[in-house]
Parts: C-alpha cells; structure tokens; sequence
C-alpha cells in the first residue's frame, strides 16, 4: 500500500470515444477507468454524459496531459478549478499529470516536452507540485514521461529527480513502466535501475502501453501490445510496490474493446492471489466512493495519453 491509502483499483483501462457505445451497452467487468481530463474539463455533451454514467457504475482516475507542472509559465488557475470540479463530480480517486511542460508564454504546443533535471528545476517544480496539491487538496500523482532528447543542463539522473520531488513536495507517483523502457532505449541506461531506485510507498498507479521500436530509437505510441520485455519490468515493479492499481493505455489504432480488455488482464499475472480475489476495484468497490475531494464537474478534445 502507498503511503497515501490511494486503494489498489485492480486492473484498468482508459475511457476512449470509440468505446463508449460498447461500454454503455455491455458494462464490461472493469475494475475501473482513467478518463483524459481535458477531455471532458470545457463541454458538456455526449463525452461528459458518457464519463459521468460510467462514474456511477466504475471508479474514475483523471489524468491530464496540460498541466505543465514543470514549465514557467504562472500555474493556470482557471484550467485547475476546472480539473477540481469534474475531480469532484466523478468522483476521481485522485488527479495525475506529467513531469513535463507543455508550452510556454500561454502557447500550449500539446506534447510533453522533457525538462532539465537539475537542483533549479527541482526546486522550481516542486513548488508548483505543492501549489497544486494543495488547490486540489488532494495530493498531485506525478507520471515519469518518455523522452527522446536530453538536456546538456541536466545534473541527476530522472528517477533521482522524481524521487526528490516525490520526497520534496510529498506527491505521489504514477510509474509508467513502458515510458522507462522507451526512455532507457533511446537514452541507454538500464530501466531496471530505475526501477529499483523509485520511492516505492509513493506509486500509486502504474502505466502499460505498447510502443514502436524503430532500431536506432522508440516512439511512445499507445498503438500496440505491451511487449515482454515491459511486462518484465511491470512485474519488478510490482515487486517493490506490491499490487498497484495498473492501466492499460491504447490511444491509437485502438482494437475493440474486448481486445484492449484483455491485453490489460494479462497485468493480473503479475498480481497477488490475494489481489485478485479481492476483486479491488470495478462495480464491487462501493467503500471506495467515500471520502475523496470534494467535488463536481468537463470534452472532447485533441489530447491522447502518454
Ligand atoms: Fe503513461
């Protein structure tokens, strides 16, 4: 268990358009969703309807893709009282972002951007983690994104960077295991290193996702099966965290539901006996609706997860 009773949801897959009308109709035995904030944050219409009739039946975890946590821009007010309320509406078990910026002089270019890893770049963040968390009032969860450039300015390495701004600003961590091992190819260090060094007690959640690996470098694109060598990861991270709510990520290419479902499942493999007996999470999870942020109400947009 993390060290902020976040509960261990089970096994998730993240809310995409294409299978709202499947979810709706079949209400697939899920153990919960991650829902695109942006998304849903700025209409109402079919998408916010669709989050908030599966917020009834399945635990919901927003995440967000525009919060520029580590950019100099001012932190944006407007879009966190925004994130609070549809936190508050559905019920969120609790709001992840990414180590990133994401624009610059209120230009949002909508992609992570990698930041420098140094004393001023932790400093800095970790200050407007702490802003945050305490605007939501609910502890930030932090996601390590994947990287394809690194900063000549950089003094440490990533996951010591996460695992001071974990300690500096007591949020927690969204460990994304596929983002270390594209991160890890294009970069060259050993994946298992990071893994091992991450503050164990703060992953709340863990990422899935399969990538493209083009020979010289790997993108990040949702678009495929996880592959062995990140299940392998997965379950090494499993070993220091213990069961931890996991999500499967498929932003492209995206097969049916059934199909996506069940490449998640594969997560319970590495699992606990007990875990999954429990049936954590999913339509049995009523104790888990109590207390979280206060809250209520969000769109479709142009954004994909990472
Ligand atoms: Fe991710």
């Amino acid at each position: 268990m993390n060290r902020f009773n976040f509960p261990d949801l089970g096994i998730g897959v993240g809310l995409r358009t294409v299978h709202f009308s499947h979810i709706l109709g079949s209400q697939p035995d899920v153990d919960w969703f991650e829902a695109l904030s942006e998304n849903y944050m700025d209409t109402g219409g079919r998408p916010r309807y669709v989050l908030e009739k599966v917020a009834e039946q399945y635990p919901i975890v927003l995440h967000g893709v525009s919060l520029s946590i580590g950019g100099t821009d001012p932190l944006d007010f407007d879009y966190l009282r925004k994130l609070k309320s549809l936190a508050r509406t559905v019920n969120a078990r609790w709001i992840s972002d990414h180590l990133c910026w994401t624009g610059v002089s209120g230009r949002n270019v909508h992609d992570l951007l990698p930041m420098p890893y140094n004393a001023e770049s932790l400093r800095h963040t970790a200050e407007r983690v702490r802003v945050v968390s305490d605007f939501l009032e609910t502890p930030l969860v932090v996601e390590n994104p994947s990287s394809y450039v690194e900063f000549a300015t950089s003094t440490m390495t990533e996951w010591d960077f996460l695992a001071a701004l974990a300690e500096q600003s007591d949020c927690g961590l969204l460990l994304d295991v596929n983002n270390i091992y594209v991160s890890s190819f294009n970069h060259g260090f050993d994946p298992n290193v990071y893994v091992d060094a991450i503050p164990a007690d703060r992953v709340v959640q863990v990422h899935l996702a399969g990538h493209q690996n083009h020979g010289t470098h790997i993108i990040d694109t949702h678009n495929d099966f996880v592959i062995d060598e990140v299940w392998k990861l997965y379950g090494r991270a499993c070993g220091r965290t213990g069961d931890v709510s996991t999500l499967l990520e498929w932003d492209a290419d995206i097969p049916d539901f059934p199909t996506v479902h069940a490449e998640a499942r594969k997560a319970s493999a590495f699992r606990s006996e007990g875990s999954r007996e429990s049936g954590a999470g999913g339509r049995k999870t009523a104790d888990l609706r109590s207390p979280t942020p206060d809250s209520r109400p969000y769109s479709e947009g142009p954004y994909a997860a990472v």
